[in-house]
């Protein structure tokens, strides 16, 4: 996949991304939990470009810092596609190759598809400019390829400035391209903003091009790949398309899925093989899950970590730091927070663990919840190997149970228990022999008493 020549990359994300209405820069706004230009930008990183320039509008400091390591250009103020790549122009200096220019908004455009775009420039004929056209059945609003019969294109004509005819060609342009570094500027500076917008559009250089005698190549593309990203609605659909690839990459390296339409992942999820994900799961970022583990229906897991042959769920939450160990399991209604579940430990039920470490093989019973929080500041439970907790037990940190400790059932526990000790903190139980039918002989004489 390594292109012929050195190149440079342009992305473009200084649009205002009108349609989206919203407050978030358009490629800020997230696909697969990462931010669109990200998913961009990692795909032109796979071809190793010698330079790469994100253009940016003014006060889009946000953006900057998503795009980092990337250099930024400012485009001040923004006036259309051909003038952002010109932005670029003092950033890129005398380089001296391709420029690969690629729109923020295309976030499930692959390394694949630009890489063949690179190579058709060099290919035989070495078209001065190369664009990724694709056939859709529905073009919507994308721009129009007008080509020859015999595949020249002649010009890109944007749906707002098409003709009825021209609206009815399902040739789409991209919005991606390869071009000759040598005449990428000197086109530019001839495009003039005369269009239904008022704006310099890049897709003018076609024409241009063409005026010079220099040859406009196309590389048809696939459609999905080629996807932009213009409302909340595209935003959806391409969500939906990234995540059929996530989901069916999970399951060509060796994961089953019961139902995956159902299992939602992230760009970061690491599912080792045979895993077995249930129906209604949800990844949050930064998730691994080790070989032969099983997460079951209706899982909320975020930024946790897995080991081998864990169970964990139904209806469990694992939020950032929880790190469940070989084996052990985590069970429904249990929620665990930045803390160390370690091998074979078991909290199966209706639990909160946060801040703390559940040694070995421990066991946690039933609504056991581990008070971190006194109000200011966060305290740790650390509980050794082999405890045992009852059931509805409060553990208020900063405590420690020790190894093989047993606590009973309904303890408040606020003192350490040592290895090996039994603690139990409750009131002592009262009971009275007969005392329900002299209780109830009471009541009703009451209350007949009152009615009568
Ligand atoms: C553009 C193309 C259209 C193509 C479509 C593919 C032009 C004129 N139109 O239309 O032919 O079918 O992409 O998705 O090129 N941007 C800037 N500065 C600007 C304007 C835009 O950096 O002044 C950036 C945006 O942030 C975005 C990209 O350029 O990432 C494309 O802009 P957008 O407004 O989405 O163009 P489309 O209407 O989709
Ligand atoms: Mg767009």
């Amino acid at each position: 996949m390594k292109p012929p020549r050195q190149f440079a990359a342009i992305v473009l994300a200084a649009g205002q991304g009108t349609r989206m209405k919203s407050a978030l820069p358009k490629v800020l706004h997230p696909v697969a939990g990462a931010p669109m230009v990200r998913h961009v930008l990692d795909a032109v990183a796979a071809l190793k470009p010698a330079r790469t320039v994100v253009v940016v509008a003014p006060g889009m400091e946000a953006v900057a810092k998503a795009v980092a390591p990337a250099e930024t250009a400012v485009q001040d103020p923004p006036k259309g596609t051909g003038h952002a790549v010109m932005s670029a122009r003092a950033a890129l200096g005398d380089f001296d190759g391709d420029v690969l220019i690629v729109c923020g908004d295309t976030p499930l455009i692959r390394a694949a598809s630009l890489a063949a775009l690179l190579q058709a420039r060099c290919s035989r004929q070495a078209p001065a400019v190369a664009l990724l056209a694709f056939s859709s059945a529905d073009p919507g609003a994308y721009g129009r390829v007008i080509a020859t019969k015999a595949g020249a294109v002649t010009r890109i004509v944007e749906f707002r400035d098409a003709s009825a005819v021209e609206r009815k060609v399902d040739l789409c342009n991209a919005g991606i391209w390869a071009v000759d570094g040598k005449w990428l500027f000197r086109l530019l500076d001839e495009v003039k903003p005369n269009n239904a917008q008022g704006e310099y559009y890049l897709t003018d250089i076609v024409g241009l091009a063409r005026r010079h005698k220099l040859k406009c190549a196309m590389v048809i593309g696939d459609a999905e790949d080629a996807q932009g990203v213009n409302s909340r609605a595209e935003l959806a659909a391409a969500e939906a398309a990234m995540q059929r690839r996530l989901r069916a990459r999970a399951m060509a390296d060796g994961v089953t899925m019961i139902d995956p339409d159902t299992v939602w992942l992230r760009a970061d999820t690491r599912l080792a093989r045979d895993v077995v994900i249930e129906p209604q799961v949800v990844f949050g970022a930064g998730v691994t899950v080790g070989e032969g583990a099983h997460i079951r229906a209706f899982s909320h897991l975020d930024g946790a970590e897995v080991g081998q042959r864990a169970i964990v769920g139904p209806y469990a939450r694992l939020r950032p730091g929880a790190k469940i160990a070989a084996d052990a399991h985590i069970g429904n209604f249990v929620e665990i927070k930045n803390a160390d579940i370690e091998a074979g430990a078991k909290v199966n039920h209706l639990s909160y663990i946060g801040d703390a470490r559940v040694g070995a093989k421990a066991n946690i019973g039933a609504g056991t919840i581990t008070c971190n929080y006194d109000g200011f500041a966060k305290h740790r439970t650390d509980i050794g190997k082999g405890a045992f907790i009852g059931s509805n037990t409060a553990l208020v940190a900063p405590v420690k149970v020790g190894d093989g400790a047993i606590v009973g059932a309904g303890s408040v526990i606020t003192e350490d228990v040592p290895a090996g000790a039994l603690a139990v903190e409750r009131a002592p139980q009262k009971t009275v022999p007969a005392g329900a039918a002299r209780l109830k002989a009471r009541r009703l004489a009451a209350t007949s008493g009152k009615t009568g």
